[in-house]
């Protein structure tokens, strides 16, 4: 995708629409497998080297390969562990994870590689999520950037920095569909859909670990959480999570499995139960779907303390039996359980596992140590680690992403007629208020990895440096939570003295959003509803900017104030990019990639949901229903189905007008769908072009992402109402006039059918080519048998 999609930027040419040539822009549509090269782990001289490992090791040793424990800041409940140089020294473990210097990673390098028997390498992990010290935007902002190449260069300048201080594994991309906003780590996901999911792990992949993961700045990909995590019952973390096995293949393993084909070194195993299995000890998903279906070669972990969890799903009433059904069921390394430590030998010499099994585990963690080179470089040069972070270029795309990520939810117009952003740098004096329109560390996100909060450049100090003091009113007006009367009386003194309010409103990125942070009110924490509701009573033009993890339900926010921004938690360049932004030197471009719900209750709401016998079709779900016919369908009484923006929405300073869409063909052939599945061109060739004439009618130039969803009916199964199935950023300057052109290849007509087999049928097709999942008029075909 990324590849193709450069190849149709370089095709670009624009001409003013008022010409008689139209400019073009062309991408494939649903390209499932990754057209760069990827790093191999099958390496036949470092086959040999293994086997002549195997051949050395004892059994202990051999386990210890298996071992990997916390040595720095915990990221999960304690391992009561603190004993590593021992260990490592006794060849009893095989990787660390948590710290975070290159000084601290080669003390414990050089015990493993100067003080024990066989001299094997440590491998160094950390949640890398979105930046290493320079943080971007969180992955749900990024991802709203719908721009690939962003995230890859993203991804490698997070890859740098990490490297440069011995960390070689980054357990990124999060990769799980996130289709409910309770869900606190929808923040690190790419959102809801399957497709945009997959081009985004494809990106992410790319970006850390590049070509080869022996060159000094790739670091190793770890695809997580393998399966199902986003789906938890009631968004409550690490809840149960019930999928048909149709829903899995179609909208949760994809992502997975696009990163897997781009090469992801590593996998993570889930911590939720899956249809009863938990995925930490699922031979379905491990073993049948990763091994066997995909062929994935590389090291699958456990997520922490995952393996011991097994005793409090149920399925095993002791350490010994939770090691032997994990490690069974298709897990090779145990995250901070130290139960393959306590156990695993003893169950090879009683039998319960055979030995074959633990020397193909060793196998793939060895395959990865030697493909990244550790064995030849396994220390860090500490003189260059600091040179390496926050370099110049990488705060500039850092800016850049955020920009990307911000979304327009609204810009209503203010009575002079004119929408109420961008701001005129002529406004007089602006009141910043709110808690986050000043804080370094919460601009950070989640999972931060090594940024610092001082590093951060807040909306405050950026809007002073544009304006000056003297025209900013600045208050904090509340706490996140907290805060006192006093404050919210100051803020409002500070709107009445301006000619226009910004106000910084939001959640707390660490607490709220992120792992262990469901949330079962959406709403503004705190007193913030309060403020912003005195602040709107001033009568000033606001415009709020919304920092949040997630979707937040606001409707009397959307109702009552005039301009709102989606800006996610933004990272280190947060103020520069929201300057910009608000002030017109940037025209915002990002789009949903969840649902924003108007209520809790809608949760979890997608747009690629099935019809059921009864949709609400066009009854005004606004007004109760009053009939039968009003009444008895698939609806809420007291409240629409839709969202309040839906998925792929997002404004611009620009209007764009999109053409009806044209197919290049109105027949297919699902014979003929299907032998090219088969022969392996299902993902690339062309089986139909759809095009439409995209126009921007504003007066600035502007970018805008085309989405091309896809419905099909008539199947033998229940297909949802619009799939996305492509999409473009396409630049447009003012005026300008250009075709879009999608090549829909046949997996786009496929689906995982009554027979459990991916496959076309004969089916209606209707192809929207739209600004976002729910508008537009669409252009229909039929595949035939
Ligand atoms: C638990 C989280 O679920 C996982 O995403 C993370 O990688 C590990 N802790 C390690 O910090």
């Amino acid at each position: 995708m990324n590849s193709l999609l450069l190849r149709s930027a370089l095709v670009v040419s624009s001409v003013l629409f008022c010409l008689p040539v139209l400019a073009q822009t062309r991408s494939s549509a649903r390209v499932a497998h990754a057209t760069s090269a990827r790093p191999s782990l099958n390496d036949p001289n470092s086959e040999r080297k293994i086997e002549a490992f195997l051949q050395k090791m004892t059994l202990e040793e051999k386990v210890g390969q298996l071992v990997q424990y916390s040595a720095g800041q915990p990221t999960g409940p304690g391992t009561g562990r603190t004993d590593y140089d021992n260990m490592i020294r006794k060849g009893e473990v095989g990787a660390l994870f948590n710290i975070t210097t290159a000084r601290e990673v080669n003390a414990f390098q050089r015990i493993a590689v100067e003080q024990s028997r066989l001299h094997i390498p440590l491998l160094f992990g950390l949640d890398v999520i979105h930046g290493f010290r320079t943080e971007f935007p969180i992955p749900l902002g990024l991802a709203s950037s719908w721009d690939p190449q962003l995230v890859e260069r993203a991804a490698r300048v997070a890859a740098h920095e990490a490297s440069a201080s011995g960390i070689r594994w980054t357990f990124s991309p999060v990769v799980d569909i996130a289709r409910d906003a309770r869900w606190g780590r929808m923040a690190e996901s790419s959102g809801e859909d399957p497709y945009l999911g997959s081009v985004m792990a494809r990106a992410y992949v790319h970006g850390y670990q590049g070509t080869r993961l022996d060159a000094a700045d790739n670091i190793a990909a770890c695809a997580k959480h393998f399966v199902g995590y986003g789906a938890a019952e009631g968004g409550r973390d690490y809840n149960s999570v019930e999928l048909s096995e149709r829903t899995l293949r179609q909208v949760y393993l994809p992502p997975f499995q696009a990163a897997v084909d781009a090469g992801a070194a590593t996998l993570m195993s889930a911590f939720n139960s899956l249809n009863g299995i938990p995925a930490s000890a699922n031979p379905f998903t491990l073993k049948q779907i990763l091994r066997k279906e995909w062929g994935f070669q590389g090291i699958v972990d456990s997520d922490w303390t995952s393996v011991a969890e097994l005793v409090a799903h149920g399925i095993a009433n002791d350490g010994a039996a939770a090691a032997r059904k994990a490690f069974l069921g298709g897990v090779d390394m145990d995250m901070a359980s130290s139960l393959y430590h306590d156990h695993l030998a003893q169950l090879v010499r009683s039998g319960e596992v055979p030995e074959a099994r633990v020397d193909e585990a060793v196998r793939r963690v060895l395959r990865v140590k030697f493909a990244l080179g550790l064995f030849e470089h396994p220390y860090t040069d500490e003189s260059k680690e600091a040179a390496a972070m926050l370099q110049a270029e990488s705060l500039a795309l850092a800016r850049t992403a955020a920009e990307q990520s911000f979304v327009l939810l609204k810009n209503a117009a203010w009575p002079d007629g004119a929408p109420i952003l961008p701001l005129s740098t002529e406004t007089r004096t602006i009141a910043l208020i709110g808690p986050l329109a000043d804080d370094q560390k919460n601009m950070l996100g989640s999972w931060a990895a090594r940024g610092r909060a001082e590093d951060v450049v807040t909306l405050r100090a950026a809007l002073t440096q544009k304006l000056g003091v003297d025209r900013l009113r600045y208050a904090n007006g509340t706490e996140i939570i907290g805060g006192s009367d006093d404050q919210i009386a100051e803020a409002v003194r500070a709107a009445e003295q301006a000619d226009v309010v910004i106000l910084a409103l939001g959640e707390n990125a660490p607490g709220m959003t992120g792992e262990a942070a469901s949330r079962a009110h959406l709403g503004l924490p705190g007193r913030q509803q309060q403020l912003l509701e005195r602040i709107v009573a001033t009568g000033k033009p606001v415009v709020l900017l919304l920092f949040s993890g997630r979707p937040l339900t606001l409707p009397w926010a959307f109702e009552h104030v005039p301009a709102v921004v989606a800006t996610w938690f933004p990272g280190v360049q947060a103020g520069p990019a929201l300057v910009r932004t608000l002030f017109g030197e940037v025209n915002p471009g990002g789009k949903l990639v969840v649902s924003w719900p108007r209520a809790v209750g809608q949760e979890p709401l997608y747009y690629n949901a099935l019809n059921t016998g009864r949709p609400a079709g066009n009854i005004d779900l606004t007004r109760p229903p009053k009939n039968g016919d009003e009444k008895y369908v698939s609806r809420y009484i007291d409240m629409p189905n839709s969202p309040q923006f839906p998925f792929g929405y997002g404004l611009s300073y620009s209007n764009y007008q999109y053409g009806q869409p044209r197919l290049s063909k109105d027949q297919l052939s699902a014979g003929a769908l299907n032998d090219e599945l088969r022969a392996g061109g299902g993902a690339s060739n062309a089986a139909v072009e759809a095009s439409a004439d995209v126009t921007n009618t504003g007066t600035r130039a502007g970018e805008e992402t085309i989405q091309l969803y896809v419905r099909l009916q008539g199947t033998s199964v229940a297909l949802p109402v619009r799939v996305l199935s492509g999409f473009q950023r396409v630049t447009l300057a003012p005026g300008e006039t250009k075709k879009v052109t999608f090549t829909v290849a046949p997996d786009a007509f496929a689906f995982w059918n009554d027979q459990n087999k991916f496959a076309v049928e004969p089916a209606r097709v209707t192809i929207w080519v739209s600004p976002d999942s729910s508008s537009g008029s669409g252009a229909t075909l039929q595949i035939t048998k």
